[in-house]
């Protein structure tokens, strides 16, 4: 070896200086290997503790839904704001650019569509999902419908999958049209997402006891927003499920149905990452929005 001759004596053992602890952020997941962590650390900011990712997963279920006409046009010049990006591995493979180097949610569970009855679902390949470097994979879970035990299987079969290979499973809590979105339903599906093995849940915010919601799922929540509202209220409820105990959002149609989408994902960040207010985070996107 060319450095056997001149080796340094090693000689600074730091003895009587205890070894330093790192203690995990996010809630329930102090646990976890190194390489979960690692992921996790991409979606969720380890600084602010929280995470704003950008959901344009919907077409593997509805087709080209208003906004998502052509994704390389709208969804593209949206990513760098978002800190983990939501989608199918189609969409990430025709508009998503490689170079933009964010963490990836990959919809990992897919089946069928609103043309028929929802959440009849199968899973995709884990080697794909390592290929394409997946942060974390996403499973719908359907609490309460006719694919209940099927969906709870894919997902437990995922968090298998993930626990191998280090990646975080996000249990994606489904609303069929017969179940209603009150806190005591989706307490329900968050902690059967939990306990069966999901890294984090995604699920809706609820109007009222949304903190029972989060206060009895052991692992961190991240809110959808649900249909197109009125941009104030959409920070409103970004702030509430914040407020409330969640870890961020996962937020589609609320942004890119915007009327201006690069200043509502910004607005998002600063409620999210920055605790503004919603009527703050408001006068930030009409700001932007009026910047020619
Ligand atoms: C459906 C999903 C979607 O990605 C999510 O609901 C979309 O977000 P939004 O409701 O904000 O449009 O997970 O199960």
């Amino acid at each position: 070896m060319a450095d056997k001759d001149s080796n340094k004596e090693a000689a600074d053992y730091g003895i009587g200086v205890p070894v330093t602890k790192h203690g995990f952020f996010l809630k329930g997941l102090d646990h976890v290997d190194w390489g979960m962590k690692d992921r996790l650390s991409r979606i969720f900011n380890p600084k602010s503790g929280y995470t704003v990712m950008l959901a344009f997963d919907h077409g593997y279920i509805m087709g080209p839904t208003s906004g998502l006409e052509r994704m390389d046009l709208t969804i593209t010049p949206l990513i760098d704001y978002a800190d983990c990006i939501m989608c199918s591995r189609g969409a990430l493979r025709s508009i998503v650019p490689p170079t933009s180097n964010k963490a990836v949610s990959l919809r990992y569970s897919a089946g069928t569509t609103v043309l028929t009855d929802l959440n009849d679902e199968c899973l995709l390949d884990i080697e794909d999902a390592i290929r394409v470097n997946a942060s974390a994979l996403a499973i719908m879970v359907a609490v309460g419908s006719k694919f209940e035990a099927k969906t709870i299987q894919n997902l437990v079969r995922t968090a298998d999958l993930g626990n191998k290979y280090g990646i975080p499973t996000l249990g994606v809590t489904a609303v069929g049209k017969e179940l209603v979105r009150d806190a005591r339903y989706l307490s329900l599906a968050c902690r059967v997402c939990a306990e069966n093995g999901a890294t984090f849940v995604k699920t809706y915010f609820s109007e009222t006891d949304f903190e029972r919601v989060t206060c009895s799922c052991p692992v961190p929540i991240v809110i959808a927003g649900g249909k197109k509202l009125p941009e104030l209220e959409a920070l409103e409820l970004a702030y509430q499920a914040i407020q409330q105990g969640a870890s961020g959002v996962d937020m589609g149609r609320n942004v890119f149905q915007a009327e201006h989408p690069v200043a509502m994902i910004q607005a998002i960040r600063a409620v999210v990452h920055d605790g503004r207010t919603p009527k703050d985070a408001f006068d930030l996107y009409t700001t932007i929005k009026n910047v020619k």
